[in-house]
């Protein structure tokens, strides 16, 4: 099929990708601790953050599309090497920091949601984007949930970077649950497709030395461009919608992305109309979504997904794509909200 926005403002190695999962798996000895809240951080106060070495590779996804990211086993290294890395809810249980847990489990409840690797849907979005949206100006506004490593914003994000002037004004924003995978993951993403940019010699691997000067010009670039970069932790819902959207009752995103978010039935409402909220009805704003058909044994899928957009006052146009073996299929599904 096909696929147009519809702007009428346009101005392992993932180390660990793990196809055999149906669905991330889950630990569930004990209650789920309470969600983490929602809060804004910006740019700069994250770019400080950013480690001194970057061990990345390139994942080469179409002939025309390559993407480079943070090994895990870099993450994991420095992890290791923190004393307290972990800003995990308070009413975790005792021994879930992220290093264990993301070594012995993809999931863990209200405490690590699976953002640290890249999940095998975020490749087929990242496709996708680039298959379809080429040749139509880049949505000016994009919001990614559930972001983790972030692949389909990384292809915007590098779309906008080849854009120059044209690109002027566009905001991306990137929201996932743990703090953790924004700055270990999300964000040195980001900065591996500017580097790469910037430095077209950089070879498809290896290891880049962000230093401060180098990270110092990464955000003025950005800032002189007129490319904004915004980064959300916590949980979906309300008080996540408020943040995303200052404009109370209007969406802002002109394009609202997600993969691998719709496993969990206990979080598809919170999803669904955090995702709902989020899009700029007045500017023809569309979410895609990628993910299994079904997760079998942890209860999330599409048809459930897709009956909620209904339920809450949103429109789908089905799957617009599939693809997989036949016993894990994946799609992907374009969303929608009467205004
Ligand atoms: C399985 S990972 C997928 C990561 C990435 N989109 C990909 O496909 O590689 C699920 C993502 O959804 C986010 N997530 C899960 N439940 C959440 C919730 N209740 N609120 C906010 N984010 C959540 C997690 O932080 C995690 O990054």
């Amino acid at each position: 099929m096909s696929f147009r926005f519809n702007f009428s403002n346009a101005p392992d190695s993932d180390d660990e990708l793990d196809t055999s999962l149906s669905g991330p798996a889950q630990h569930a000895s004990s209650p789920a601790p309470s969600l983490v809240p929602p809060k804004v951080h910006n740019l700069r106060s994250l770019a400080s953050m950013i480690p001194r070495n970057i061990s990345y590779n390139t994942l080469y996804l179409t002939p025309a599309l390559s993407l480079s990211r943070r090994e895990l086993y870099d993450v994991r290294m420095q992890l290791m090497s923190e004393e307290n890395p972990f800003s995990a809810p308070s009413s975790a249980p005792a021994g879930n920091d992220l290093l264990t847990t993301s070594a012995t489990t993809d999931v863990l409840k209200n405490v690590y949601e699976g953002g640290l690797k890249s999940w095998e849907c975020s490749l087929d979005l990242a496709r996708f984007l680039s298959a379809n949206a080429a040749n139509q100006p880049v949505p000016p506004r994009v919001l990614e949930l559930g972001c983790g490593s972030a692949l389909p914003t990384l292809y915007f994000f590098q779309e906008i970077l080849r854009a120059g002037e044209k690109a002027r004004g566009s905001r991306l924003v990137l929201a996932d649950y743990n703090i953790d995978v924004l700055r270990l993951v999300t964000l040195p993403n980001l900065f591996l497709v500017w580097a790469r940019e910037e430095q077209k010699w950089l070879p498809d691997e290896g290891d880049l030395d962000a230093s401060p000067s180098l990270v110092e010009r990464f955000v003025d670039d950005l800032e002189r461009r007129g490319i904004e970069l915004g980064f959300v932790e916590g949980a979906w819902g309300p008080d996540m919608v408020r943040m995303l959207n200052p404009d109370i009752g209007k969406g802002a995103y002109t394009v609202v992305l997600a993969s691998e978010t719709i496993y969990e039935p206990m979080a598809m409402e919170s999803f669904v109309s955090t995702l709902l909220g989020s899009l700029d009805v007045n500017a023809g704003g569309v979410g895609l979504v990628a993910a299994k058909k079904h997760y079998f044994g942890v209860g999330g899928g599409i048809q459930d997904f897709m009956a909620k957009v209904r339920e809450r006052g949103g429109w789908e146009t089905g799957i617009v794509e599939e693809t997989g073996e036949a016993g894990v299929r994946r799609c992907i599904v374009q969303i929608g909200r009467q205004s």
